[in-house]
């Protein structure tokens, strides 16, 4: 192990080339208060199922349910049991190095059957424990309300996010989180990804609630090409529902900020041409901007109103009004990026994203035969769904840079994945150093880009632990930290030494002077 530690750091810190875009690691550029973490979210690491007072959620029901597309037939009963665990991990954290923990609230353990019940004080109990065991630490909590998980009361009253009823069940539960724990939580994010919530959920109906029509997928009931926008009509005024809760209630007296976690994949063209181009920003608008431009701007992206006309819906003036600057800050999970094709004026093999309803243009990880960036693949050469390609975080931070005003951004999820095959041995997994080049590379192209004046406030690695990943159950683990799922074990891999070293060296060569252009408002716009 030592060997190969010493390999790596080497590696680091003499190959400049190593880190692409800037050199060694003394050359990054990181502000001061910096916020460096580890991510989780509730269903994938918490287990606790239905102890002290839990609620069944979404979640629970989907993975209980007999012919699920769970690939292990696995679930999130135990998942790393961080419900019981959560000080030894807090430990882990405080021994990496990290100031900032990101995790997600369980709607079921504090409202099991949502506003229609009592609050679950266990569940309360639970959060404060974990906050004040954070903080004792010197670890802030940066807190996502929802991560995909919700109580399954709210499916069976009222079909979820299908129903406008949702947002107001969000706001409560929101509510209650701000009141509970906002004198000592100072990020929060409403939702995680919302566009693959509904995508999945609504259009080929791998997550709950199932939903779906063919040829997207094989539902009993759904409709893949109008329920997605309703869903996600629901959510973008929950969110904004209690952004204005907290911004009229607690946000002058708790002094935090608040905004909205989004998958944030980079794509190019494949090629030069203006149709390419085009659909390239058909690609970005049918997933991250389908949120940011009405909580920001208060309007669907031009793209989407153009192609779906009336199956989007409308913002009253009222909501119109609520959605303008309706964050304080941007969530980027960002892992990997594609080219991107038109499939508008030419025909495309069916595939994600070629439908009209889904925005005409279809991506590939490689243009002639040439991959993108190295793809990310197990021993055995299976590939997961990633290509390490660094400028994508630098091209997309300066994206989002320029179209939102430099809003403050903070890297809410990046990481590396790896089959875990049943034949891979420990040792091979502790050894993760394409890992740690991986993150190693990714710090690098977001230093470069704050270098270039983003306003990026914080990174966190997704993830401490390996964990449940949704379809994928426990076949794809992300953790610095390998999790013997028999005993549930935690032991460090290569890139849990090499995130502390960097944290460490990091601390010793901090950044004395601010990258030009920043906005240096650390919340506000
Ligand atoms: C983003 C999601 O937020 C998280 O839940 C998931 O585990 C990672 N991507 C890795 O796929």
């Amino acid at each position: 192990m030592e060997v190969y530690i010493g390999v790596l750091l080497l590696q680091i810190f003499f190959l400049p080339h190593f880190i692409s875009c800037d050199g060694n690691l003394s050359e990054l550029v990181f502000p001061s208060n910096f916020l460096f973490g580890t991510a989780s979210s509730a269903y994938q690491y918490e287990g606790g199922y239905l102890s002290d007072g839990k609620g069944f959620n979404n979640w629970d029901a989907y993975s209980h349910q007999p012919g699920n597309l769970i690939v292990d037939g696995s679930n999130g009963d135990i998942a790393v049991d961080h419900y019981h665990r959560y000080s030894e991990d807090v430990g882990l954290m405080h021994s990496l190095g990290v100031n900032s923990y990101r995790f997600s609230i369980s709607w079921a353990r504090i409202l099991p059957k949502g506003r229609f019940g009592e609050i679950n004080e266990a569940g309360i109990e639970f959060y404060n424990n974990l906050i004040d065991a954070l903080l004792i630490k010197g670890i802030q909590p940066f807190v996502t309300l929802t991560h995909f998980d919700f109580p399954q009361e709210l499916e069976d009253r009222y079909g979820s996010w299908m129903s406008p009823q949702s947002q107001e069940d969000f706001a409560y539960f929101a509510d209650v989180c701000f009141k509970s724990f906002g004198d000592r939580v100072k990020y929060w994010a409403t939702f995680n990804e919302p566009d693959y919530q509904v995508k999945f959920g609504y259009l080929t109906g791998t997550f709950p609630p199932s939903r779906c029509s063919r040829p997207f997928g094989n539902c009993t009931d759904g409709d893949s090409e109008k329920e997605p926008f309703v869903a996600a009509h629901n959510i973008i005024l929950a969110h904004i529902a209690a952004v204005h809760i907290y911004r009229t209630k607690y946000q002058e007296t708790q002094g935090g900020s608040i905004g909205i976690v989004l998958q944030c994949t980079w794509y190019e063209p494949i090629s030069d041409s203006i149709a390419d181009k085009l659909a390239v920003e058909r690609a970005h608008a049918f997933t991250f901007n389908w949120f940011l431009e009405p909580i920001i701007f208060g309007r669907y992206p031009p793209e989407m109103r153009n192609i779906l006309g009336s199956i989007l819906p409308e913002f009253t003036a009222t909501e119109k009004q609520k959605l303008n600057k309706g964050v304080d800050f941007i969530g980027v999970n960002h892992y990997t990026s594609y080219y991107v094709q038109d499939c508008m004026f030419s025909v495309c093999e069916p595939g994600f994203g070629t439908s009209k309803t889904e925005g005409f243009w279809a991506q590939s990880s490689e243009k002639n035969g040439t991959p993108i960036g190295e793809p990310v693949s197990n021993l055995n050469g299976e590939l997961v769904w990633q290509n390490a390609y660094p400028q994508g975080l630098d091209k997309i931070l300066t994206y989002l840079k320029d179209k939102y005003h430099n809003i403050p951004m903070f890297i809410t999820e990046n990481g590396y994945g790896n089959m875990n095959k049943a034949d891979s041995t420990t040792e091979e997994l502790l050894h993760d150093a394409k890992r740690a080049e991986y993150i190693a590379a990714y710090l690098g192209a977001l230093s470069t880009a704050i270098r270039k004046g983003a306003n990026v406030k914080g990174y966190f690695a997704w993830s401490l632990l390996d964990n449940f990943e949704w379809n994928n159950g426990y076949t794809i683990q992300f953790g610095l930290y390998h999790v013997d799922h028999e005993t549930l074990t935690r032991t460090p891999k290569l890139s849990a030494t090499w995130y502390r070293n960097f944290l460490a060296e990091h601390s010793k060569v901090q950044y004395q002077q601010q990258p030009k252009d920043a906005n240096n408002s650390p919340f506000y716009y």
